[in-house]
């Protein structure tokens, strides 16, 4: 029997994510039974310092500073496009027309308009694309998602979802474009770390229908890394006050995206509470799933879960997972689900869901602007 041909991906912007996008695909051996198999085989940046690191990659035979060049070639299947987000709608179009099919980051388009005209170009076309979000791939958030899926919780009291960073808390810090609202978008904030939070309860069919926002800008100048300052106008903390219909009853929703929250290094968390059973988790205790149970007593339990990861791979069923475990799983989900392979497992984030979550953006920039509650 001969192996099916590997999906051939392409990458532009060689950066932070870029970089972990190939180190996932260059293990793709360790996932077990998988149907599609997968190679880089194109990187874009315009750094040739950056292209240099990719030499390594064994598979990779094109290195470009043109995204239009790559995007010629014939031999690239599937584009994954890590670039700043005042870029995403023109690389993203350029992608979808060429041909190609598109993994995008988020926050998919610099605001609403964009996430909206690149949404609709994708299904005009017919192309296959997914948002990346990678943490509803670790063990103990699909155990949480399914849980709070089951409808076993009683009546929902309150859900608290949440992503917190603290380097921010630096003074000295140097600036970088996802602090400069021109690169970032007038979002900040709920850009850069919103679709990681907004995408389970999303998912779970959780949609505000009210927002109240407090945005705060915190450090206003950085150090430009050149000796002096520059401006830093973007949102630094987000904390929204939504309600949510969930099971026909208005529930409080918050959705919390903090740069500046002390102690917390790429902190994702995961909280709802029933009546009669509750779920929490974070990646602060990446190994723990905490679930609430209610019988004469009132019950916090907690266990350890281990590489139960959706997709099986060759890792020990004790070992804990990490960043990039769940990048890897993220990825088999978007080319399993391109391949008609996922079944009734996860999948990324679609266009839909990424337009929903700058809906829910546009409206708390309208509420912290006006001080007021915004529907949706
Ligand atoms: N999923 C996640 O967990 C996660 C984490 C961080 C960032 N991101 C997202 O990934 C994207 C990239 O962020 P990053 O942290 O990798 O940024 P980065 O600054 O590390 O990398 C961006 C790269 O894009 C390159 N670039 C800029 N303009 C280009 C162009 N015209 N053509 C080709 N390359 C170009 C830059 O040289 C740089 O190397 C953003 O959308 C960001 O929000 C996602």
């Amino acid at each position: 029997m001969t192996s099916p041909a590997p999906v051939r991906i392409g990458i532009i912007g060689g950066g932070l994510m870029g970089r972990e996008a190939a180190s996932a695909l260059a293990r793709w051996f360790a996932l077990v039974d998988f149907p599609v198999k997968a190679e880089l085989v194109a990187v874009c940046d315009l750094q040739p310092g950056l292209l240099d690191w990719f030499r390594q990659v064994p598979t990779v035979k094109t290195l470009v500073t043109s995204h239009r060049e790559l995007l010629a070639r014939d031999d690239i299947d599937v584009v994954y496009a890590a670039v700043p987000h005042h870029l995403h709608e023109e690389i993203y179009l350029d992608v979808l027309r060429a041909g190609k099919d598109l993994f995008a980051e988020k926050p998919f388009g610099i605001d609403l308009a964009a996430a909206r005209r690149i949404r609709d170009e994708a299904k005009k076309l017919g192309r296959f694309v997914r948002v990346s979000s990678e943490f509803p791939f670790l063990p103990g958030v699909q155990r949480a998602w399914s849980l709070a899926a089951s409808g076993s919780l009683g009546r929902i009291l309150e859900v608290r979802c949440a992503f917190l960073h603290s380097s921010d808390l630096d003074p000295t810090k140097p600036i970088n474009w996802k602090r400069q609202s021109k690169f970032c978008g007038e979002i900040g904030v709920m850009g850069d770390l919103g679709l990681h939070v907004a995408h389970v309860p999303l998912r779970l069919g959780w949609k505000p229908t009210s927002v109240y926002a407090q945005l705060q800008k915190i450090y206003t100048t950085r150090p430009d890394g050149k000796g002096g300052t520059a401006a830093c106008d973007t949102w630094d903390n987000a904390s929204l006050h939504c309600s949510a219909p969930i099971a026909g009853h208005a529930t409080p929703l918050t959705l919390e995206m903090k740069r500046l929250a002390p102690t917390e290094t790429n902190t994702w968390i995961f909280e709802v509470l029933g009546t009669d059973r509750g779920v929490r988790y974070s990646t602060k205790e990446p190994k723990t799933f905490w679930s609430f149970r209610r019988d004469k007593e009132q019950w916090w339990e907690k266990t350890d879960l281990g590489f139960g990861t959706p997709f099986k791979t060759i890792t020990g069923g004790i070992f804990e997972p990490g960043f990039p475990d769940i990048l890897q799983q993220m990825w088999a989900a978007y080319l399993a689900e391109r391949a008609g392979a996922l079944g009734d497992k996860f999948g990324c984030a679609t266009p839909d869901e990424a337009v929903a979550h700058h809906e829910i953006w546009a409206a708390a920039l309208a509420s912290h602007s006006g001080q007021k509650v915004v529907s949706l």
